[in-house]
């Protein structure tokens, strides 16, 4: 393992105003997200949809500094015959792989899942090199209600996470690590506050005695949020509080960065959000963004799988980009979305 040049890649990978495009749903996900817009997923349509994104060159040559590709997107050509992976790579952009395999249902636990895809990890991870990938994403999922999670699910999760880290690592690639806690239920922030701080402290740990080198990975968590089901919802400025005050509780200074999913937050709550956060300041990590749905539900849109749209597509695109890169310097101002609109 090289250690000085995968940090040189984390550091890229949140590099000032810059963040990562989520672009790795499953072929199932992709087709929920579809069918909201009555567009028939197909590998072409589907290669169309991330063409148009891959090729978004204001977004991709000033914002994104990675994006975290499928494995059949990985293989994938432009309609030019180009490989996406160099579409990406002639925009200054990282590719990157998401490489679990999904969840399963946990054992003994009802309700509860544990992330899988480690069996010939190693494997993989060399061809995904090959093909250019330089860093990887594993998601693990914690559901919450008055019982759950269980130590169990956080254990398990957390020990193929860094697994996964580790074989990332030995293969010359960054791991981002991604224990999300869900926002789906009915929970207050204070709930969201100590799930995570069980997984974030379950995961380091699980880290640390597997031996990754923290300066060699990225991390991506939830922020501290109610559940959308609460009646009790909460501030832009107590989410950033609340989630900074998490962070640096669990995270060392040695992890290069974090970098947030968005989890089904509105775009503007994902970026107002962000913002927050880098404006308290005074952080030892870089605070930035790896959106799937709070980058892609405004272009999914506009596009709604229309050749002549493809143009309006990259707008929107771009501007969600830009209005979270400013997010990820603390420069965002919420009159700026009212001015696009
Ligand atoms: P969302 O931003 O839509 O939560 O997706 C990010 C991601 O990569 C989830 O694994």
């Amino acid at each position: 393992m090289n250690l000085a040049e995968l940090n040189k890649v984390a550091l890229a990978m949140v590099a000032p105003g810059k963040g990562i495009l989520a672009a790795d749903e499953s072929s199932g996900t992709i087709k929920k997200r579809f069918d909201v817009i009555g567009v028939t997923s197909t590998e072409e349509s589907r290669r169309d949809y991330r063409e148009m994104l891959f090729r978004s060159r204001e977004a991709m040559t000033q914002t994104i500094s990675g994006v975290i590709l499928y494995d059949e997107t990985i293989w994938q050509n432009a309609a030019d015959g180009t490989p996406l992976v160099k579409v990406i790579e002639q925009s200054g952009a990282i590719p990157g792989i998401k490489v679990d395999e999904g969840t399963q249902a946990l054992p003994n636990c009802p309700g509860e899942l544990v992330t899988v895809g480690l069996d010939k990890l190693a494997e993989r991870l060399k061809k995904y090199y090959e093909r250019g990938a330089r860093f990887a994403k594993w998601r693990a999922v914690i559901d919450l209600n008055q019982h759950l999670p269980t130590m169990t699910a956080i254990h398990v999760n957390a020990h193929a996470l860094a697994r996964y880290a580790a074989l990332c690592q030995a293969a010359q690639i960054v791991p981002i690590v991604e224990p999300e806690v869900l926002m789906d239920a009915d929970h207050d922030i204070e709930r969201c506050y100590d799930v995570t701080q069980r997984v974030l402290n379950k995961t380091f740990q699980e880290l640390r005695v597997q031996r990754v080198a923290l300066e060699g990975m990225i991390l991506k968590p939830n922020m501290v949020v109610p559940g959308k089901k609460s009646p009790k919802q909460a501030s832009v400025a107590e989410v950033a509080e609340k989630t900074v005050r998490l962070l640096k509780a669990c995270v060392p200074a040695a992890v290069p960065g974090i970098a947030f999913l968005s989890g089904g937050q509105s775009d503007e709550d994902a970026t107002a959000h962000l913002d927050a956060m880098n404006r308290i300041g005074g952080l030892p990590w870089k605070l930035t963004f790896s959106y799937g749905r709070a980058l892609q539900a405004a272009p999914l849109r506009a596009w709604s799988g229309k050749p002549e749209n493809i143009a309006a597509g990259q707008r929107a695109f771009s501007h969600r980009a830009r209005m979270n890169s400013l997010a990820a310097s603390g420069e965002w101002k919420a009159d700026l979305e009212r001015k696009a609109a």
